[in-house]
């Protein structure tokens, strides 16, 4: 896949200016790679782009080191201008095969490709299923058709823990092996030899199906050509932010998820918080969930990217999460204590598909990534808090700005 000598080599990262996507090329930047982003905006602001260039500058000059390249391209993955964007980034070279014979072979300059770009609402999936499928699926058979074509085989895939389905009902935390996508086999501690066998039972929406197709269908490419290199992360809860307070989370739509949700009742956008389910069996009957940082997460990608550049072959998934599960109240009390200021409750009934208890093992990701997460469900809700009072008040936005009322 090696481009030629002395050209620079970019990661290139779709859905870069999202969320996840964004704290990710900051850390790309820091880390000194050429990124190249692209991102058709449906659910991210340009200014963005902004933020994440002056903070890597400043990291830059602070380190004495040159600004990595930055490139932006809006548009949207699926569309015909992606594959003449991969082809401008490649070149056609003359090599040598096995059995002596001079033939013409592409080699990319882009030596990755971090797959961000989704749609994620659970909501919106249930009422808009082709929609998702649409973008989360087609779009990806797509793109991966481009890649391997062009000889770019290092690939790494936003995948989630809602892959586990309901297996996450049972309470313990979860382990890779607890969703595969081909026959595994393994000896246990007792010396029994286990076979894990696929299963998708229990995935409470077409959302989670995206995920878990998406995975299969990398899983099946990776068996079915050895030049591939596949991760998939499995995030857990991302929360938090830069500390900057120049980068957050700023969606577009109607905010669903808790810390999102947490951060309008602060605001004022909502009256109180709607907390779903009192009956769970947790500490406080609250719903259990594993809340990672999201500059973890992006530093999870970083290791990701090392690992299967050094080390990669075929498909293997890792979560990404903390390890460690915090309720619903935890959370709340968590933003109160950064904001110094009382969140109202609304005790509602459970939400459907929701599961009592989710969080992750992180031992995998431990022992082959050498990743650990270092943030604590604090700092991300003052990282978080940080963000509002600096940026979010200011920032573009597509919400109402009045209070909204609760139904
Ligand atoms: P996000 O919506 O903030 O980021 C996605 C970015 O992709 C957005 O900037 C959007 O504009 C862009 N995008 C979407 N469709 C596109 C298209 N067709 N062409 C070009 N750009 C497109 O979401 P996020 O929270 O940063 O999540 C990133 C990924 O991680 C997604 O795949 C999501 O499903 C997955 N994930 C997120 C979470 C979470 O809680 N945030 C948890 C698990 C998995
Ligand atoms: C967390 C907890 C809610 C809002 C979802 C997706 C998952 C992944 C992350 C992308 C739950 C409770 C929430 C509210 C509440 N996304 N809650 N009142 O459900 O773990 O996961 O986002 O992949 O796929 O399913 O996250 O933040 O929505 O909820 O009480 O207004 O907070 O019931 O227990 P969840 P969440």
């Amino acid at each position: 896949d090696a481009a030629p000598e002395g050209t620079p080599r970019f990661i290139l990262v779709i859905g870069g200016l999202g969320y996840i996507g964004s704290h990710t090329v900051l850390e790309l930047l820091r880390e000194g790679h050429n990124v190249i982003i692209v991102d058709n905006l449906s659910n991210s602001y340009q200014t963005v782009l902004e933020s994440i260039k002056t903070l890597a500058a400043k990291h830059c000059k602070a380190q004495g080191v040159p600004m990595p390249l930055v490139h932006f391209h809006r548009l949207d993955y699926r569309s015909q201008s992606m594959r003449f964007l991969i082809e401008s980034y490649t070149d056609l070279v003359m090599t040598i095969d096995a059995a002596g014979q001079q033939r013409m072979t592409y080699c990319s300059r882009i030596a990755g490709v971090i797959h961000f770009a989704a749609y994620k609402s659970v909501a919106d999936s249930i009422s808009k299923p082709l929609q998702y499928y649409q973008n989360n699926v087609c779009g990806l058979v797509d793109l991966l058709r481009q890649l391997e074509k062009y000889n770019i085989h290092n690939f790494i895939f936003s995948s989630s823990a809602t892959v586990y389905g309901a297996k996450a009902n049972a309470g313990a935390p979860l382990r890779e092996e607890d969703l595969v996508h081909h026959d595994e086999e393994y000896v246990d501690g007792a010396g029994n030899r286990v076979v894990l066998q696929p299963s998708a039972v229990g995935l409470s929406c077409p959302y989670a199906r995206t995920k878990y197709f998406g995975e299969a269908i990398l899983a099946d490419l990776a068996a079915s050509n050895p030049a591939w290199r596949i991760v998939a992360l499995r995030y857990f809860n991302p929360v938090g932010c830069d500390p900057s307070g120049m980068l957050g989370e700023n969606p577009r739509g109607e905010a669903t998820n808790l810390y999102p949700v947490l951060t309008q009742v602060l605001t004022g956008m909502r009256e109180n918080l709607n907390v779903f389910g009192s009956d769970w069996a947790t500490r406080d009957g609250t719903a259990i969930r594993d809340y990672i940082h999201v500059l973890d997460v992006a530093r999870g990608h970083i290791a990701a990217l090392g690992w299967n550049t050094e080390r990669g072959d075929g498909f293997r998934a890792f979560n990404l999460g903390s390890g460690t599960g915090t309720t619903v109240l935890e959370a709340v009390q968590s933003l109160e204590s950064a904001s110094n200021r009382t969140i109202a409750l609304n005790w509602s009934g459970r939400r459907p598909g929701d599961v009592g208890t989710c969080v992750a093992s992180t031992e995998r990701a431990n022992k082959e990534l050498g990743w650990f997460p270092r943030e604590s469900v604090a700092q991300c809700a003052s990282d978080l808090w940080n963000f509002v009072e600096k940026t979010l008040r200011r920032a573009p936005t597509t919400k109402p700005t009045a209070a909204k009322p609760e139904k």
